[in-house]
């Protein structure tokens, strides 16, 4: 099989997350690593001994043997990271968001383009399989028109540990920008793409976290299909109790909250050091996300999505959809073989994948990226401004996306 040579930049946490998928997919070979801190470099080095290490990013995009990037640095540093990349004539998936600001997002896509490489905006929630597939039972019109969809989350995101960049909202720091595309991008999927307008409030009020830690946002397709997402990542209630199966799938119990929250107060939490324990090699790497990487699905950092149709809401279950219709309940499963939910995460390697090797399409490109950040970035601004922002770089998902993927339930 003919393989992809990948490198990463930025081997943090939300790298630590896509390694194992890496692991799994003989059609990808990891050959590089990138990150300016030595000891993680060390550690990923120590996984993988064929791999090279570098402590500059330009470095790795120099490497000759390296085809493709996945960049997983700070918020900051994605636009200069991918348009270094993409100079290179390297391809790139870049984590969200996917920059933080249209014009840094202008110009990847820029790069791109003149560099002839394929800029994928990735690793949103957006891309697993029960998404997808409510995508697809949408899309089949059994169920009527979509009419309206509304996700919520509740988590303690705000607790977890952090770097002083993620507390900086001018880096890309707090809930909207860092947990805002998860749910952005899901709509969008859902809904087709072509959002209209965005109305929203951001909330900020633990003393100890100067960034905001909540949104509510009201968005209208062109079409007038109606979206609303809610993200409160204080932690107080979380979304994975809603769930019978979710008491006990959470990042931190509620006790464990409660003493973080105390600590925060307190001035004595050692937050450096507990990020590291995160990381990779760290002494909880492991058992960290065993909550969001369960087979059993828990509404983790998205939290519920519902669609709801002319004769139909559709929504997340264990394993898969639960069709709510006039039948009554159905729950379709999709993934229950899936035992570390490891598998839904490779979805945006192979659609890399298969746009470099095979020359399909690349379905969430740059501009798709975009206008998910677009969005984002009107939620702040009618936040601030208080008033209804008007979009201009949305763009429509393509029909044929997942035309192979069977139609659950169906
Ligand atoms: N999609 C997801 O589910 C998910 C989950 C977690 C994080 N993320 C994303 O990953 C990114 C990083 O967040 P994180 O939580 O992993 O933080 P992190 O601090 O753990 O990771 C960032 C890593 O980048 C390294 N780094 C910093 N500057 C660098 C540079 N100039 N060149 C190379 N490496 C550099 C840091 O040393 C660190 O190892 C963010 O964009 C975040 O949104 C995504």
């Amino acid at each position: 099989m003919r393989k992809l040579r990948i490198g990463m930049i930025g081997i943090g946490v939300g790298g630590a997350e896509i390694l194992p998928a890496m692991d799994t997919m003989e059609s990808i070979e990891l050959v590089a690593g990138a990150d300016v801190v030595q000891t993680t470099l060390d550690r990923f080095k120590g996984r993988y001994p064929e791999a090279k290490t570098y402590l500059s990013a330009q470095d790795l995009c120099d490497d000759p043997n390296v085809e493709a990037v996945w960049i997983s640095s700070p918020n900051r540093f994605h636009a200069p990271h991918a348009i270094m990349a993409a100079n290179a004539g390297k391809h790139v998936v870049v984590e969200k968001p996917m920059a933080t600001s249209l014009g840094e997002a202008a110009s990847m896509v820029e790069a791109a383009e003149r560099n002839r490489v394929h800029l994928l905006a990735g690793h949103t929630r957006a891309f697993i399989r029960p998404i997808r597939g409510m995508r697809k039972i949408i899309a089949s019109g059994k169920y009527g028109e979509l009419r309206a969809l509304n996700i919520w989350s509740f988590s303690d995101w705000m607790l977890r540990p952090r770097t002083p960049d993620e507390l900086d909202v001018n880096q890309g720091g707090g809930i909207p920008y860092r947990q805002g595309p998860h749910q952005i991008d899901t709509v969008r999927l859902l809904g087709g793409g072509m959002l209209r307008s965005v109305r929203a409030q951001t909330g900020q009020w633990m003393k100890e976290r100067s960034i905001p830690g909540y949104y509510a946002a009201f968005m209208e397709f062109e079409s007038g299909l109606p979206a609303t997402i809610v993200h409160n990542g204080y932690g107080y209630f979380s979304g994975a109790e809603l769930v019978p199966w979710g008491e006990d799938k959470q990042v931190y119990t509620a006790g464990q909250r409660a003493a973080i929250r105390a600590a925060l107060r307190a001035g004595t939490r050692d937050e450096t050091g507990e990020k590291q324990q995160i990381r990779i090699g760290g002494s909880r790497e492991k058992e960290y996300f065993t909550g969001v990487s369960q087979a059993a699905w828990v509404p983790e950092d998205m939290g519920f999505a519902i669609a709801s149709l002319d004769r139909a809401d559709l929504r997340q279950s264990k394993y898969g959809i639960y069709i709510h219709g006039d039948e009554g309940k159905r729950d379709v499963e999709i993934d229950r073989g899936n035992e570390t939910g490891v598998v839904q995460r490779r979805a945006e390697l192979e659609e890399l994948y298969d746009a470099v090797v095979h020359g399909k399409p690349l379905w969430h490109d740059g501009r798709w990226g975009m206008a998910t950040l677009e969005v984002c970035l009107a939620m702040m601004q009618s936040a601030r401004e208080r008033r209804e922002i008007m979009l201009a770089h949305q763009t429509p998902m393509h029909p044929d996306y997942d035309a192979d993927l069977p139609t659950p339930g169906a």
